[in-house]
């Protein structure tokens, strides 16, 4: 992490354990063992979300490109949030013989350098050039007015609420062009039985995500964390369509983190408010898309019905 990056991060950690209640945002998980760890959870049976989105890219990615509307002419192929890219090296090898080049965007330098890698080995036609970043910053950085293809997957846009999600979709088509593309992969509203599992697998995956951010703290800003004092506590509200994550104190503690020369209290039971990851439905969707410059025109499902990729285009 530059230094840019770890003031940006200590002051998010700063506000964020200043505000009641607190809470972190999910966006730090990511480090190298953050990565690692999401890559486990993602193949883990209870986490149905990867399976369900990888059997639309693998067999329908025909449906897919046809929706893309790309035929002969160049594009830029753009994913925001890319993580290991083990869905879209599908659509990669369906789209091996076309003209385009692929731009993965993550926040995490370990993906972003990991997937380029993986491009170059699985599927050499394609050309690849990634960047590390805040979704925005890199993608100001690729400004171009070649046709685009924006892929933002694995319901990544769920970890907002709608009013964010709706500004988020505002200012993405933004930056898009009259007739570019934007793939939006969406988890849809399911049974508690279902949902809850995928943020609490068995083998203790996702609760090891959620605590490597406060030892992502102790090692980056010199926190002093003790990691065993703090439990993972997931919640699902099916009216809401809201999965929540909550790191919770098992007792009253202090906490100091050296380079924000300060110090932040625990009562037992507290609970820090970790990850939002929605689930959705029709109205849902028409919230978060409402007054957006985009027209939703195609929506392909896995065979559950479980997921769904939407494709808008900017008008
Ligand atoms: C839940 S994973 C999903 C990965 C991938 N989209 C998929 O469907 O498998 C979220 C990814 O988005 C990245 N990410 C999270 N917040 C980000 C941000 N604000 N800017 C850029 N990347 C971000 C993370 O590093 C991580 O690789």
């Amino acid at each position: 992490m530059d230094n840019i990056q770890k003031a940006l991060f200590a002051k998010e950690v700063k506000q964020g354990l200043r505000a009641n209640p607190k809470t972190l945002s999910s966006k730090w998980f990511y480090d190298e063992i953050g990565d690692q760890l999401f890559v486990k959870i993602m193949n883990m049976p209870e986490y149905y979300l990867t399976d369900a989105e990888f059997e639309i890219f693998s067999t329908k990615s025909a449906e897919l490109i046809e929706a893309f509307g790309v035929k002969d002419q160049y594009f830029e192929l753009i994913e925001l949030g890319a993580g290991d890219g083990t869905k879209t090296i599908e659509l990669l090898k369906a789209l091996r013989f076309h003209d385009f080049a692929y731009r993965p965007i993550d926040i995490s330098i370990n993906a972003i350098e990991n997937l380029e890698a993986r491009v170059k080995r699985e599927v050499p036609e394609v050309k690849v050039k990634g960047a590390q970043g805040e979704y925005f910053t890199a993608l100001s950085s690729l400004k171009s007015n070649h046709p685009k293809v924006i892929l933002f997957m694995g319901s990544n846009l769920g970890n907002m609420l709608d009013d964010q999600a709706n500004s988020f979709l505002k200012a993405l088509a933004e930056v898009m062009n009259a007739g570019d593309k934007l793939l939006l992969g969406l988890d849809l509203i399911k049974a508690e039985e279902l949902v809850l599992p995928a943020y609490n697998d068995a083998q203790g995956y996702t609760a090891a995500f959620n605590l490597n951010l406060l030892t992502r703290m102790n090692n980056e800003l010199g926190a002093n964390f003790e990691v065993d004092s703090f439990d993972h506590k997931p919640k699902y509200d099916y009216d809401k369509g809201l999965a929540l994550s909550f790191l919770e104190s098992k007792k009253k503690q202090t906490v100091q983190i050296e380079y924000l020369n300060e110090s932040f209290d625990f009562e037992a039971g507290e609970k820090i408010f970790m990850e939002v990851s929605r689930k959705y439905d029709d109205s849902s969707i028409k919230a978060i898309s409402d007054n957006t410059d985009l027209k939703l025109t195609n929506r392909i499902y896995d065979s559950k019905h479980w997921f769904t990729d939407l494709i808008f285009e900017k008008q």
